[in-house]
């Protein structure tokens, strides 16, 4: 594959600057007013000194799209003018949807549009709820006009089965197609990368409309509900700049909101809240709050997606529910009370944790013992499922004192497993020179090659350092001829985030071509294998002193020994 330059996918989205040997940039993943977001032509990657974002082309994608890693390989194929052959798709029973396909659909919106345009009841019904000409127009809302045919003046083509497959067309009993959106006012629903996969229609009013309030496109081979969120493609610039995203239920209630300058604001699309949709949102931001409809439907949609977040959940991710009163959608509720009141309400929402104890405790009479045991047993999937291990711990001690018996207890009553051990948060190190193994690792990132001559067996054990080392080399195993930049981008979410974050900015302080890496490579070897023996050396003597040479296992001395023999003369002239 023709290789695409990090340069070039990046300037597409984010003007870069050339600055010696790098381009830098103002970093898109954190508010700041001086650049300190730099990318390497020569190593192929980015790297933010400012708040440590990094990767790889593929990796920016990722990041700043919210492409998957197969969507962001096709997207940069496609850069390349390369067709990816067979890629795995995330789901592996949906076929690859033909380019075509997002053309039709393109040439269904584009009219659609137009005859909103021509729609006189259309625009005065978008008005009726608030809207202006922009936003009509940045949602690319249109109008399916009445008539069984219209999208015959569309697609010369009109009988065939793709427009079907795509839902924009039906087929009767009698072989008749007809349009499927009919005299109905068209939300278009885009994907991460803003092609329209699918449309819902609502009717313009609700006493002479025929079907459902709103009708949407099935589940085609553009189209997955489960997976996309409506305006998700339009907010995600909003919601890196406020930092925070707010999921609600309707079509309406996300152009309401953003008609009231509240532009991150996504929603499902008539199903429940599924675990891909906030994967998929937490690649965007680790703020999430939820505003459903304050009616029973409403309560019951968040509670749903509470159960759903609770496999996916991280201790990074901050979930909240604003709930608001029954009457109101978010719709209504920012058209009567404004922007600013809604905003502050959001900040105000309620914290997972603090929900979930909340729904659980209302449900049973908690003034009585059996009352508590119902509430321990519903407690119970829930601690079961969670995964965010600070979290659950916060959660069981909860669950405790609500029922009035201890953690231990409850862990025991339940069959819990002990919580895991919360990960040790690595405090940030000063800046120092780079111990030996971190060196290695820099060379490593630099040439991956030279991994298959490291023997993780020689190497001083323990540490994030060595886990890193230990996870190169089979990456390396795995693939020989890996290049750098795919290999830092295979390290993410494996070894230490923190530590992958420092090295990547300490391989731009690398001059390019400026020393033979290799024999760095091996120097430094040497020295971390000596370093590691001498440690091991010191750590038998101390032993041997303190409980007698008898002591020793037989692997123990023989180390000794070897070590006279090599040390002693020497030391003895
Ligand atoms: P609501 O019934 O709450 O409608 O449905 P709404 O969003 O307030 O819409 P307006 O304000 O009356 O225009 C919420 C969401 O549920 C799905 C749609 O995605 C809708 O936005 N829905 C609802 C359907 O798919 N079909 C329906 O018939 C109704
Ligand atoms: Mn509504």
């Amino acid at each position: 594959m023709n290789r695409v330059d990090i340069v070039d996918v990046i300037d597409a989205a984010v003007p870069l600057k050339k600055a010696g040997a790098n381009h830098i940039a103002c970093c898109p993943f954190h508010g700041e007013k001086t650049p300190s977001f730099t990318v390497s032509p020569t190593k192929q990657f980015y790297h933010c000194f400012g708040c440590g974002a990094h990767g790889t082309a593929i990796g920016f994608l990722m990041e700043y799209q919210g492409l998957t890693f197969v969507e962001a390989v096709e997207d940069l194929a496609k850069r390349a003018g390369v067709k990816v052959p067979q890629v795995e798709r995330d789901s592996p029973q949906a076929p690859r949807p033909a380019a075509s396909q997002y053309e039709l659909m393109q040439q269904a919106l584009a009219y659609y549009r137009a005859e909103l345009k021509k729609s006189d009841t259309a625009i005065t019904y978008l008005k009726g709820r608030g809207l202006s000409g922009e936003i009509a127009a940045r949602f690319q809302m249109g109008y399916a006009p009445s008539g069984w045919q219209n999208l015959r003046a569309v697609f010369s083509d009109y009988e065939n089965s793709a427009l079907t497959t795509l839902g924009l067309t039906k087929k009767s009993e009698e072989g008749r197609y007809y349009d499927q959106f009919r005299d109905r006012v068209m939300f278009p629903i885009h994907d991460q990368r803003g092609q329209v996969i699918g449309f819902g229609g609502r009717v313009l009013s609700s006493e002479n409309g025929e079907g459902p309030k709103y009708l949407n496109s099935p589940e085609t081979p553009l189209f997955q509900k489960g997976q996309e969120l409506y305006g998700l493609f339009l907010a995600r610039q909003a919601i890196r700049t406020k930092g925070c995203v707010v999921v609600v239920e309707g079509y309406m209630d996300v152009v309401a909101l953003a008609q009231s300058g509240i532009e991150y604001a996504v929603a499902t699309l008539g199903t429940a809240t599924t675990p891909q949709h906030i994967a998929k949102l937490m690649r965007q931001t680790d703020d999430i709050i939820f505003c459903f409809d304050g009616d029973a439907a409403g309560r019951k949609a968040a509670w749903r997606a509470a159960i759903n977040a609770l496999p996916v959940l991280t201790d990074k991710l901050k979930l909240s529910f604003l709930f608001l009163p029954a009457e109101h959608d978010p719709d209504s509720y920012v058209r009567e009370f404004g922007r600013e009141r809604f905003e502050s309400e959001a900040k105000a929402a309620l914290p997972l944790s603090a929900y979930l104890m909340q729904e659980l405790s209302s449900h049973h009479d908690m003034g009585t013992p059996e009352g508590r045991v119902r509430f321990l047993d519903d407690a119970k999937p829930i601690l079961q499922q969670l995964q965010a291990p600070k979290m659950n711990l916060m959660l069981r001690k909860r669950v405790a004192e609500l029922a009035g018996i201890t953690q231990v207890e409850v862990e025991s009553l339940l069959q819990l497993e002990a919580p895991s051990a919360p990960r040790k948060v690595q405090a940030k190190a000063p800046r120092r020179a780079p111990t030996l193994s971190r060196k290695l690792l820099q060379l490593l990132l630099i040439k991956p090659d030279l991994a298959m001559q490291l023997d993780l067996a020689r190497l001083p054990k323990g540490g994030a350092e060595f886990e890193a080392l230990a996870r190169i080399i089979e990456l390396v195993d795995a693939n020989p001829l890996i290049n750098a930049a795919t290999l830092l981008q295979s390290l993410h979410g494996v070894i230490n985030e923190q530590l992958l974050s420092e090295l990547s900015g300490e391989l731009l302080s690398w001059e390019d071509e400026e020393f033979d890496v290799a024999l760095e490579f091996d120097g430094a070897l040497r020295q971390l294998i000596g370093a590691s023996q001498q440690d091991e050396v010191k750590k038998i003597l101390a032993l041997a002193q303190e409980r007698g040479p008898q002591a020793l296992t037989a692997e123990q001395r023989e180390i000794l020994q070897l070590y006279r023999k090599a040390v002693l003369p020497k030391n003895s002239s």
